[in-house]
């Protein structure tokens, strides 16, 4: 078990922007959880990833005002910092470019607070895990699992949770035949299907498709997002409703379930994030109905699934299921898994009895948990193989 005292000595660098469509979402979350951080009395530093991949590490960016309006110019002013890779006792130095020696900060603790590939998909905590530093969250494995829709619904198979009835699409085969896969999804699912760029998130790049004659315009959109696409039937009367879990390395909590609501055919970017403040930032409070209004038996059952799949993918600190539950026929689908829910869904943390400082409390014991760990992998192996290796005979091959 760890404590919070084994973290509050550590520099806590959140890292957040990213190579990704959600970039301005992951900026939302950074900035909330560096201001959260900051008045549990945690040493905080802002790193943020600009989209074409530059590392910053500032104070004036570690407040969401300064990415307000027009940022790009105030950004273009601030010193660049690159990750010096050299090694490193369980620490990741930040550099400011073009300062031999100085502007260096050290990361003893990683916060990922990106969203989708590049950070929420199991990258960045390889970096982490590279350079042996601790961080929050799910691993690398959890994280690159979750961030794929195709791989999630294979586990859920593999699990004998019910999802939705799906095929893939990659561009290569795609582009070679367009006709033959438009029918095959036709002729397979039938219609109205969800076309949904694999690896994304925020609903971007997601079509609810009704007529045939809409099936190219929404694989070619998700094709852009990503050369694969996952194509499902659709749940029709549909309530959206999700669960978040959260462990802290010892005890699991399992949150109320939120239904969200929506009049669009999905739950999408501009509600999620726009009306009324959002509902996924927990603002849109009218989107929001927690505890969701359905059957006992469905609330348990959500509830367990999201326990089932938080324990069997191994995940750390957080996660969050998504389902769709079927309100005329009583089925319910599981959709997908969230490793990093936009701004830890503290909103739903809060109706189920527990505040942000303890959400974030929890990820960060969590992340010290599977360090310390960690350290009792050994790699010492006492081994002849390089005295006796002939190069010769290697080389003959
Ligand atoms: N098979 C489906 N049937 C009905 N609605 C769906 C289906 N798949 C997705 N949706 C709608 O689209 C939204 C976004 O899809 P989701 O798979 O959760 O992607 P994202 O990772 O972008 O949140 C869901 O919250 C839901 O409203
Ligand atoms: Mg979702």
């Amino acid at each position: 078990m760890s404590t919070l005292e084994d973290i509050q000595d550590k520099t806590i660098g959140v890292f957040f922007g990213g190579q990704s469509p959600e970039h301005e979402i992951s900026i939302i979350t950074g900035e909330f959880v560096i201001a959260e951080m900051k008045k549990m009395g945690l040493t905080v530093v802002a790193v943020y990833v600009g989209r074409d991949g530059a590392w910053y590490s500032d104070e004036k960016i570690a407040k969401l005002a300064f990415f307000k309006g027009e940022y790009k110019k105030a950004l273009a002013e601030l010193p660049e910092y690159y990750l010096n890779l050299g090694r490193s006792e369980y620490k990741l130095a930040l550099q400011q470019k073009g300062i031999f020696g100085a502007g260096k900060t050290n990361i003893e603790y990683i916060f990922p607070a990106f969203h989708g590939l590049y950070g929420e998909d199991g990258t960045v905590q390889g970096l982490a895990e590279f350079f042996q530093v601790p961080y929050a969250g799910c691993g690398i494995y959890t994280s690159a699992i979750a961030v794929d829709k195709v791989l999630t619904k294979r586990v859920l198979h593999a699990l004998d949770i019910p999802t939705t009835d799906f095929l893939v699409v990659q561009k290569q085969e795609y582009d070679k035949g367009a006709d033959a896969i438009e029918k095959q999804i036709h002729d397979t699912l039938g219609l109205p299907v969800f076309v949904k760029p694999a690896r994304s998130g925020s609903s971007i790049g997601i079509t609810k498709v009704k007529e045939v004659k809409d099936l190219r315009d929404a694989l070619n959109l998700a094709l852009y997002y990503d050369p694969k696409v996952v194509v499902e039937q659709s749940v029709e009367d549909v309530a959206d409703v999700t669960c978040a879990v959260l462990s802290d390395g010892e005890g699991i909590h399992i949150s109320e379930v939120q239904e969200s609501l929506f009049t669009a055919d999905l739950f999408d970017y501009s509600v999620k994030y726009l009306e009324d403040g959002g509902a996924q930032t927990g603002n849109a409070e009218s989107n929001l109905v927690i505890p969701a209004t359905i059957s006992p038996e469905h609330t348990a059952q959500v509830k367990d699934i999201s326990k089932q799949l938080f324990t069997t993918l191994e995940a750390n600190g957080t996660l969050r299921v998504d389902f769709l539950l079927n309100k005329k026929t009583g089925e319910l689908f599981a959709n997908e898994v969230n490793t990093l829910p936009g701004t830890l869904y503290h909103h739903l943390w809060k109706k189920s009895g527990i505040d942000i400082n303890v959400v974030l409390e929890m990820m960060l014991k969590d992340g010290m948990c599977r360090w310390n760990e960690s350290r009792e992998i050994h790699d010492d192996y006492a081994t002849e193989v390089l005295t006796n290796a002939n190069q010769a005979k290697l080389q003959q091959g």
